[in-house]
Parts: structure tokens; C-alpha cells; sequence
């Protein structure tokens, strides 16, 4: 299994491109199977849940041409059609549960694996079952699967528990399906929720309101082909941010919209590091050592829960202490004993992680748990003093392309051991 060697305490300097979106790609890549023609999607970045997700919607009937070097993807109906995802896939990807939504609006059934828990908490898919069956489906749950059925799903209100983004998702696809309006209430707001939106106005679907609260859907009784380019990956533009904050360094971010990453930025500069906004680029410059700071994660446009392991790996050698509180996630702190490892000084209290900065980190062979605790370990390594080993690469792999020849590229002394 694939390690990552960092030999740490080098400033990370100058500029790096963002990949195209992980979160925004999987949707919309499962939001082809509503479409009747061809779609093809650019910047869809080459990872390892991507390919999950194509394995998925292939075994759906899909014809899936595949040029991830140039990061497209090219999908059609092959014409032959299942209804079925099996756990092996699900499982490996929780996202690929989204297929159920599309899959009934469009062929009246569908069974899917429900996804189980995984490391970061037990993420279960009820938000997503209650909006589908508002609007109308039959769901029941038998032997670890969820099946449902429907005539034609038909409009109606959605108000969701709680702002959830795979289930504001998952219902804003099956609803651009369903005959008449759906008034989603109660949504998540993120950027990836509009460019999902985005990519299916381009086929044709009618949606106002994403990005707010309420989003309104005109169902149609058929979707279009599209192109689409995905947006920028707005957390691994945040993971070089801190990556350059804790490493005192001076790194420029392309191809991202700032706006996407604003929480993020207003804590990195409340931390001590300056921050240059341009229109599709940010610079930090973090030449002092950080300050310790506090935060809670919270749903956009607060700070994301997917930044919390990263941030965390920069109050580790901030100068005073940083109260960072998890509210997303009910075990979202698998990193602290590993940073711990490095000579981090944290303390758990409940869903707050109470960590006092330290003059040095000291390199240590840890393992990466899951995929934003590894990007936090990376950071971590890449400021200690001396050799870090990050074991487990592969969760690494499954969200950041190319992320230790990027950083390499920064000045990192970083390398893959096969
Ligand atoms: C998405 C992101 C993930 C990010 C998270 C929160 C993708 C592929 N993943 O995950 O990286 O960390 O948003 O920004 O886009 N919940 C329920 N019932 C449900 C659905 C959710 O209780 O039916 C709970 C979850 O367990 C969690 C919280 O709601 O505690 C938020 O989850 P949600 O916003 O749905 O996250 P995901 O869409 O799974």
C-alpha cells in the first residue's frame, strides 16, 4: 500500500491550480442518469471516488467514455437499462446512494444499497428517504436495501430537518423529473449545490432559488444532453491555504471563486495570515507564526466541517490556544491521536478539541484515517521537524489529485513510496 514521506519544515512557496470539484462532480455525474441525451462534463477531477461513481452509473445502463487524463467524461443511455446498486459499490462510496433519487424519477423503480456508516459518523440517508417520499415514492427497506417505487414522482413541499447537502441534492434531481412544482425548504446552501443546479439548467431543468433556503423546481417531463465544465475544488484550494499558513509560507490558489471560501478565509486572517483576493485566485501570505483561534463548523456559509482536520493541524503549532468545535459530525476528530503522535497538545472535550499550540511538531510515522484527517496529517508532516510517514495513502487518493506532486511543486519535500 501506497505511502506518503514528507521531510518536513520547508516554507511552501508559490502557485498551484485547483482540480475540478470532488463534491460537485459526484452529483452531477449521477445527475446524467435523468438525461435522455448525451452529457459531457470538463474538469471532472481523476480520483478515485470519481471512478466509483462511473462504476456505479455505469451498472445502470450507462455508456461511460472515459478521458480522465483530460479530466472528461462522456455519458449516454446505452439503452439498456437496470435499476439496481449493489452494497459493493455503495459501500465504498456513500454518494453513490444519490443514484435512487434519478433512478425513479426516471424508471418508476429502484433498489439501492443503503451506504452504512462510516469513519467520520453513522450518516444515515433519512432526510433523503422522507423527501422522496413526499413526493410520492414507496420506499421499504428490506435486507440492507432500499427499494422504492412510484407511477411518476409529483411535486410537492420538501422542508428538510436539517440543511443537508446530499439530501437537498438528491431531491432537487429527482424533482426535475416529477410532474408539476417542488418547493424544497430548509436547504443546504453550498456552491456545490448551484453548480449541480447549474449543470442541470444545462440539461434543460427548471430551477430557481439554489443557494438560498428554498429552492424551486418546475419538473419536466424529459431532460437534454448537456456540456458542463465543474467549479473549482473550493476545500483542496483551503487544504494548500492552511498547508501554506502552518508552514509560514506564500502560496497563490488558482482557479476557484473566493466567495466559495470565505469562512475559511476571515478565520486564516483572523489567525495572523494575509490573504490577497483576486477574481479567481487567493493569495496567503503567512510569514509570522499563527495565532491561535477558535471555530465551530457549521453548514455553509459557515466554516465546513470538511476544513475543521486541516485548521486543526494549523492551532497545532499556533502561538496560544484554539478552541475548534465539530457540529456536523458526530466523530470527526480521528486525527487528534494522530497529531497527537507528531507532538500536537489537544485536548477532547465532547465535540471540542481544545489544542494548545506548540514551538514544533517532530516527525512520526502516522496513519491516515479518513479523507480530510489525511490532508490535515500531509500538513502536519510538512511543518515538523524531521521524517513524517503517512500510511493508508489511499483516503488521500480518493479526494486530492495529484496532491503531493502539487505540493512538491510548492517547494514540498515530499514523495510517494510504492
Ligand atoms: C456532504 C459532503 C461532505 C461534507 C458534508 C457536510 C459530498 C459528497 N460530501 O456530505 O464532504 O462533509 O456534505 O458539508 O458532497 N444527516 C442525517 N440524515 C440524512 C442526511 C444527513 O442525519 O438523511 C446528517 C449527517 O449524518 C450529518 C449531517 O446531517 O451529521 C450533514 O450531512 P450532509 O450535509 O447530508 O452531508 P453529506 O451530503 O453526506
Amino acid at each position: 500500500m501506497d505511502k506518503i514521506r514528507i521531510q518536513g519544515g520547508k516554507p511552501l512557496k508559490g502557485a498551484v491550480q485547483v482540480s475540478g470539484s470532488k463534491n460537485a462532480a459526484l452529483p452531477i455525474l449521477v445527475a446524467s442518469l435523468l438525461s435522455e441525451g448525451e452529457c459531457v462534463f470538463k474538469r471532472v477531477p481523476s480520483l478515485e471516488d470519481i471512478r466509483t461513481v462511473l462504476r456505479v452509473v455505469e451498472g445502470l445502463g450507462m455508456k461511460v467514455e472515459l478521458a480522465l487524463e483530460q479530466n472528461r467524461v462522456r455519458l449516454r443511455p446505452s439503452g439498456s437499462s437496470t435499476c439496481e446498486a449493489d452494497y459493493e459499490l455503495v459501500r465504498k462510496m456513500r454518494a453513490s446512494v444519490l443514484v435512487l433519487g434519478p433512478l425513479l424519477a426516471r424508471y418508476g423503480k429502484a433498489k439501492v444499497s443503503l451506504p452504512g456508516g462510516c469513519a467520520i459518523g453513522t450518516r444515515p440517508v433519512n432526510f433523503h428517504l422522507v423527501g422522496l417520499k413526499k413526493l410520492g415514492a414507496q420506499i421499504e427497506l428490506e435486507q440492507g436495501y432500499i427499494l422504492a417505487k412510484a407511477s411518476r414522482l409529483q411535486g410537492a413541499r420538501v422542508p428538510f430537518e436539517f440543511p443537508s447537502v446530499g439530501a437537498t441534492e438528491h431531491l432537487m434531481m429527482a424533482a426535475s423529473l416529477a410532474k408539476g412544482e417542488t418547493v424544497l425548504e430548509n436547504c443546504a446552501r453550498e456552491p456545490e449545490i448551484v453548480d449541480l443546479a447549474d449543470a442541470l439548467r444545462a440539461m434543460g431543468a427548471v430551477i430557481e432559488g439554489d443557494g438560498t433556503e428554498t429552492i424551486r423546481i418546475q419538473g419536466r417531463e424529459s431532460l437534454d444532453g448537456c456540456e458542463f465544465e465543474i467549479m473549482g475544488d473550493r476545500i483542496e484550494a483551503g487544504t494548500f491555504l492552511a498547508a501554506a499558513v502552518a508552514t509560514r509560507g506564500d502560496v497563490t490558489v488558482e482557479g476557484l471563486a473566493p466567495v466559495h471560501l470565505e469562512a475559511v478565509l476571515a478565520k486564516l486572517e483572523e489567525a495572523g495570515a494575509q490573504i490577497e483576493r483576486g477574481r479567481s485566485s487567493i493569495r496567503v501570505v503567512g510569514r509570522n507564526r499563527a495565532r491561535g483561534c477558535d471555530l465551530t463548523t457549521q453548514p455553509f456559509p459557515g466554516f465546513p466541517t470538511d476544513m475543521q482536520a486541516q485548521f486543526m493541524s494549523i492551532a497545532a503549532v499556533a502561538d496560544g490556544t484554539s478552541a475548534i468545535t465539530e457540529t456536523i459530525f458526530e466523530n470527526r476528530f480521528m486525527h487528534v491521536p494522530e497529531l497527537m503522535r507528531l507532538g500536537a497538545d489537544i485536548r477532547l472535550s465532547g465535540n471540542t478539541a481544545i489544542v494548545r499550540g506548540v514551538d514544533a511538531l517532530k516527525g512520526a510515522p502516522v496513519m491516515a484515517t479518513d479523507l480530510r484527517a489525511s490532508a490535515s496529517l500531509v500538513i502536519s508532516g510538512l511543518c515538523a521537524e524531521g521524517e513524517t510517514i503517512v500510511n493508508r495513502v489511499y483516503h488521500l487518493d480518493r479526494g486530492y489529485e495529484r496532491m503531493e506532486r502539487k505540493l512538491a511543486a510548492l517547494g514540498a519535500q515530499i514523495e510517494r513510496v510504492k
